[in-house]
């Protein structure tokens, strides 16, 4: 049977080059297209050393009509996995014209040149964020969906785009995978997160304390109602979330319209849990210090994972420790 192709936008990125290995572990071919914004060209040697395969790889913006339309033009496209956007909580509320512009124009030029072309299989990276602060854990896809900050808002809005695109016409087959909290990075060390300066997630910032670049991790709120006073949420390995992409393409074949999935372990860990679990899987100590709430945080948020269980055929497989273990292999290497 011939190969399919796959195009992967963002396919440098964290989740992206982790899914693209995932890939072409699985024998499709890719085609990524990539504006290295918050990835490295180096990252595409590694994925090609890792899997012994080669990629053609583009660097331009998907806002870029014509180059859009060259790379369709160019290559035989069977479907599309669409990571390509901006991610910074806190800078999407400093310039919100900026997230509005790149991820949610940018998915709709996109689409629209897939449409032109005939291509109407397309995986969309959501988010948990498009819960806001939801009324209760586990949250299953059914939960109303609201936002706290316009990052948030982008991937509502994108849902809301592609869930009309298929209203509007049948050929399209949409997966729409909303991530609760990726860490962890790929065993061989090779590939990971690029760390910010000042990260905001929590597994990022303990990798920084662990590395003596801060004195210790703040802990946002020590008196919420569960059991150690710290919020809970759920951690999912970077590599587990990458296989689910391959498996919900793989179901896109049998599906009609658009289907919604949330991607996490289905497990809340508290903020010292997971500061525990770092300290006995690296043996590093990691200082903490219980300061405020942060404004807009939840309780706790973790996701009813039964139907991707189910319908995508598809389960967790690595535990904390994994995460905890990768996320420092990887961290060091800074
Ligand atoms: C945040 C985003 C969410 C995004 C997710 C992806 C908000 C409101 N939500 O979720 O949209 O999809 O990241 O990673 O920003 N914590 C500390 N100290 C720290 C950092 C975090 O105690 O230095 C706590 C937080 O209060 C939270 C938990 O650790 O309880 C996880 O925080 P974080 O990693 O920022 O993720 P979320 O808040 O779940």
């Amino acid at each position: 049977m011939k190969k399919q192709t796959i195009l992967v936008t963002g396919g440098l990125g964290y989740i992206g080059s982790h899914t693209c290995i995932a890939l072409l572990e699985s024998d499709y071919e890719l085609v990524i297209i990539d504006k290295l914004i918050n990835s490295n060209i180096s990252v595409l040697g590694r994925i090609e050393e890792l899997t012994g395969k080669t990629v053609k790889f583009y660097n331009f913006d998907i806002r870029d009509e014509l180059k859009v339309k060259d790379v369709l033009d160019n290559h035989p496209i069977d479907a599309v996995i669409h990571f390509a956007a901006f991610k910074s909580i806190n800078e999407s509320i400093e310039d919100p014209l900026l997230y509005y512009d790149n991820n949610v124009i940018g998915t709709i030029k996109l689409t629209e040149a897939l449409q032109k072309r005939g291509i109407y299989k397309f995986i969309f990276s959501s988010s948990a964020s498009v819960y806001g602060n939801p009324p209760k854990s586990p949250v299953s896809e059914e939960t109303p969906r609201s936002t706290l900050n316009p990052y948030g808002a982008t991937k509502l809005m994108v849902e809301n785009i592609l869930s009309d695109l298929v209203n509007a016409n049948y050929l399209w087959k949409i997966g729409i995978l909303r991530y609760f909290n990726p860490v962890g990075a790929h065993a061989s060390g090779l590939i990971g997160q690029i760390p910010d300066k000042i990260p905001n997630n929590l597994m990022s910032y303990i990798c920084l304390v662990a590395n003596g670049d801060f004195p210790h991790v703040n802990v946002f709120g020590g008196d919420y109602n569960t059991p150690d006073g710290t919020a809970i949420r759920d951690y999912i390995h970077v590599t587990d979330l990458a296989l689910a992409h391959v498996a919900a393409l793989n179901k896109l074949e049998h599906q009609k319209g658009a289907d919604v999935f949330n991607l996490g372990t289905g497990t809340g860990i508290s903020v010292l849990e997971l500061i525990n679990a770092f300290e006995e899987t690296n043996e590093i100590k990691i200082p903490y210090k219980i300061i405020d709430k942060r404004a807009g945080d939840s309780e706790s948020v973790f996701a009813d994972v039964s139907k991707a269980n189910k319908i995508l055929k598809w389960k967790t497989e690595k535990n904390l420790i994994e995460m905890c273990e990768d996320s420092w292999r990887w961290q060091k290497r800074f």
